[in-house]
């Protein structure tokens, strides 16, 4: 056979630290594939501004859940509201860094967006992205990849993210730290911490330019979905 398209449309899974290069690279495989990129820490992002934005406490685990649990979300391509509330630039600011991850360490909250997740991929088609995809919210997804990448690097990148504007964007050092302080609470919290699952694939992007890292994603969808 000549050409052989992919008929079977996978759950690709991609987990990893901050500044790894998984928004960059979920989208792009996305892209390629006619899937559906769907940024599950936008999610955990916009609850916090939606908690903060009707006078919520972060620190009230149940409040904050009953707003996760009467949230609608739109996940469109490179934008992101909640209740009808753009909140695409106002969710990438430290402040909000800091809030997502206080709100992450909410089991009742990660009950609600987890439900959510496995809802937006149940059809396959989708590369989902976050820290808990392949361990918690996809355990069966066909592809689980984890990506890494040097702490410095990592806070090279989200420096230079356009996405991530702010007064201290700019100040590598900064962003280092925060970096440093939000992989501690991540990968220590009890709920769901980031980590790699026993059968994901590592991919360390140090020094990799993205096209590459994309291809190896993509050699890696095919073989799957022509195994399958
Ligand atoms: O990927 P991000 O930086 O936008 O994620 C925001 C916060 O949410 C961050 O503290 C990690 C957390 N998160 C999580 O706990 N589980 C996910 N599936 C996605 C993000």
């Amino acid at each position: 056979m000549l050409h052989c398209p992919i008929v079977k449309r996978l759950v690709v899974a991609v987990d990893g630290p901050s500044g790894a290069g998984k928004g960059t690279v979920a989208r792009a495989v996305a892209r390629a594939l006619g899937y559906r990129h769907i940024d599950t820490g936008a999610m955990y992002r916009a609850v916090a501004w939606r908690a903060r934005q009707t006078g919520v406490a972060l620190e009230a685990t149940g409040d904050v859940a009953i707003v996760a649990a009467g949230a609608s979300f739109e996940l469109g391509d490179g934008v992101i509201a909640i209740d009808g509330h753009d909140v695409t630039a106002a969710i990438r600011t430290p402040d909000m860094d800091k809030a997502a991850a206080l709100v992450a360490r909410n089991a009742a909250v990660r009950d609600v967006l987890v439900t959510r997740q496995r809802a937006l991929g149940a059809g396959g088609g989708v590369v989902m992205e976050g820290r808990d995809i392949g361990t918690v919210v996809f355990p069966e997804a066909e592809l689980k990849i984890y990506l890494d990448a040097s702490p410095e690097e990592r806070a090279r990148r989200r420096a230079a993210d356009p996405a991530h504007a702010s007064s201290r964007t700019s100040d590598v050092a900064h962003v280092a730290q925060d970096l440093a302080a939000r992989d501690k609470s991540d990968s220590t919290r009890s709920v769901a911490p980031l980590a790699q699952a026993a059968d994901a694939v590592y991919i360390d992007t140090t020094g990799v330019p993205v096209e590459a890292v994309v291809a190896r994603v993509l050699a890696l969808v095919h073989e799957k979905a022509g195994a399958a």
